[in-house]
């Protein structure tokens, strides 16, 4: 079997793109992108290097994107240009006529107030306040509404820009990166190693540095900096615990962009560059896994990249994975396991979710017509996780180390498909040894909804004692005589996630008293209890609840607390006044999944 044949060539279609690159394919661009805060809006022109055989024409997408003029660079003059019918989510493609000789093609542009990729913050939604500040998001389908692009993330390209800002904003993106602002506002960036679109990224605001070590460093609002700098400091020894299990870092630098609490997610591994929520900064280091996981993905991902977002579990299941391993060598097993029990409460919870619609519950996907954020579940991260330590139970952490391993080496820079991943299992790892492929069962996990039995729940002693614990307090133990001084965040979210249904008033008062859960410094902390505060009405809670709606914008912490007002009346209205006042400081992102809820 030819494992190098590069599926780019290979003529299928992705449903998310209307890009067809086995005819004419994007290698390499060079951009010139000015930032307008004043106007909001990013004007650019792109230097487009293809390669195509005779092809007729090569196809870009685009999204709320306006197009300002098309050149076949060796003509110098305009071209001919058409778009197809705009499709939901997808937006249009841009359709370019080629000649034989046609290697480069100018394409200038500008972004729309529909961009949805784009936040543009006013000062007062940053840490600072006093400088505006703009970031991208351009996973799964977004980076067309930015950048005319082959918006496929089985399309890999290379690429150089030249950035102007306002002279007092320092300008980043997944790519090379400056550490400091220069006086005239016009950066270069250059990103040497060819990646898919969905990682394209660019961030501008009052951005400083500090570094973490050789290879790492932070960047933050200086507001931020130095909370960000303690909070971050093992992300050298992440990097190198990632070397030492699945081989070389490839990417140069690896640095973080703490960004304002409006970001949309968690994280997002733009490429050298993580994007990360400043929800993380706890203060104690205990939300770090975060870092693993976008760290993580410069192998899972980055290196190795779903070929659809139909493939995304092999993303964010491997990632899950790898994180957790990452977590274990430099925190220890118990560590790493309280991480995997969270993750599979998480699961059984989603399962349940998605109990209507069993086919989403499957690894491999079928978002064809839908919006690809669809796919976004715990599904691909904690059921994909699942499997892969399904499958390393079975034939042991050597063994399995090895398969990951060469997986990475033998695809990386190239993108992966289920099917190809299920071939390459077979062959590395079943070699038709009949009695493991039955035991593993790999085509119930990819292809059948739901966990398939047999799979023992994971166990850790440290939440037993949790377990214990929690139920002393229901049988009336008084909550300052339990021995929680040593518990860390992951016990006390085992302990948050487990209370009882059914907890009374004087009870949350009592728990609320000894613990202050309402005014926890820890968004996750503070999150999880904010939901059993609107489960059973304890409004002392409300103005934190409101303030912590207001101020953050990670979609992960806002549908649950809003899904959860939804349930009552009362909660509803009150949902739908904090969301009137909140949604200006929401990405589109979050915005996209809140206002069918709440409009
Ligand atoms: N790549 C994802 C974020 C993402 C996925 C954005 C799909 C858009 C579409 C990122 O690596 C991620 O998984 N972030 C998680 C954190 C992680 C620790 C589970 C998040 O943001 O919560
Ligand atoms: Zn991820």
């Amino acid at each position: 079997m030819d494992f190098s044949n590069n599926p780019q060539t290979k003529p299928f279609q992705d449903p998310h793109s209307f890009s067809t690159p086995e005819e004419a394919v994007l290698q390499h661009v060079d951009w010139h992108l000015t930032v307008d805060f004043r106007r909001k809006k990013i004007t650019g022109t792109g230097v487009y290097h293809i390669q195509h055989r005779q092809a007729d024409q090569i196809i870009f997408d685009i999204h709320h994107l306006q197009i300002t003029h098309v050149w076949l660079e060796e003509e110098e003059k305009e071209t001919e240009y058409t778009f197809t019918e705009e499709k939901p989510f997808l937006g249009q493609g841009l359709k370019i006529p080629l000649k034989p000789e046609t290697r480069k093609i100018q394409i200038g542009f500008e972004t729309t107030p529909g961009s949805a990729a784009l936040q543009w913050l006013e000062p007062s939604q940053t840490a600072g306040k006093t400088q505006p500040f703009l970031f991208t998001q351009s996973q799964a389908i977004l980076a067309r509404t930015w950048l005319p692009c082959q918006d496929s993330p089985r399309v890999r390209f290379t690429y150089t820009a030249r950035v102007q800002v306002p002279s007092h904003l320092l300008p980043l993106m997944s790519a090379h990166n400056h550490q400091e602002r220069n006086k005239d506002g016009i950066y270069f960036f250059q990103m040497a190693q060819p990646i898919p679109s969905y990682l394209l990224s660019l961030a501008v605001g009052d951005l400083v540095f500090a570094p973490l070590g050789e290879r790492c460093g932070v960047y933050a609002e200086p507001a931020t900096l130095e909370a960000a700098t303690y909070e971050f400091a093992e992300t050298e020894q992440m990097l190198a615990a990632a070397e030492q299990l699945y081989g070389p870092y490839q990417w140069g630098r690896y640095d973080l962009l703490i960004l304002p609490p409006s970001f949309p997610f968690g994280g997002m591994e733009n490429p050298k560059l993580t994007f990360a929520t400043p929800t993380i900064i706890a203060g104690d280091r205990s939300l770090t896994s975060l870092v693993a996981h976008e760290l993580a993905h410069s192998w899972s991902g980055n290196l190795v990249t779903n070929a659809t977002w139909n493939d995304f579990w092999l993303n964010e299941g491997f990632t899950v994975y790898f994180e957790r391993r990452i977590m274990e060598a430099l925190h220890g097993r118990d560590y790493a396991q309280m991480l995997h029990t969270l993750g599979y409460q998480e699961l059984l919870h989603t399962l349940d979710e998605l109990s209507n619609t069993p086919q989403d519950t499957c690894l491999k996907l079928h978002l064809e017509n839908r919006n690809p954020d669809e796919g976004l579940t715990e599904i691909a991260y904690e059921k994909g996780n699942l499997f892969l330590r399904h499958l390393e139970s079975l034939v042991g952490r050597e063994k399995f180390d090895a398969f990951v391993h060469r997986y990475f080496s033998t695809f990386q820079f190239q993108s992966m498909d289920t099917a190809r991943f299920e071939l390459f299992l077979e062959k590395e790892l079943l070699n038709e040894n009949e009695a493991l492929t039955q035991r593993l069962n790999a085509t119930a996990w990819i292809h059948a909804p739901g966990i398939p039995a047999g799979v023992a729940p994971v166990k850790t002693a440290l939440f037993e004692k949790v377990a214990t614990e929690l139920e002393k307090w229901v049988t009336g133990t008084p909550p300052q005589e339990l021995p929680t001084t040593h518990w860390s965040t992951h016990e006390w979210l085992y302990f948050l996630t487990n209370l009882p249904k059914n907890l009374t008033l004087p009870q949350m008062q009592e728990l609320d008293e000894a613990f202050g859960f309402t005014s926890s410094k820890n968004a996750e902390i503070q999150a999880e209890w904010l939901k059993h505060a609107v489960t059973q009405q304890y409004k002392e809670a409300f103005p934190a609840l409101e303030t912590f709606l207001v101020r953050v914008g990670r979609r992960k912490f806002l549908l649950p607390l809003y899904k959860t007002l939804l349930q009552t009346a009362e909660g509803t209205a009150l949902a739908k006044e904090i969301y009137k006042k909140a949604r200006p400081n929401y990405h589109s992102v979050s915005t996209s999944s809140l206002d069918a809820l709440l409009l």
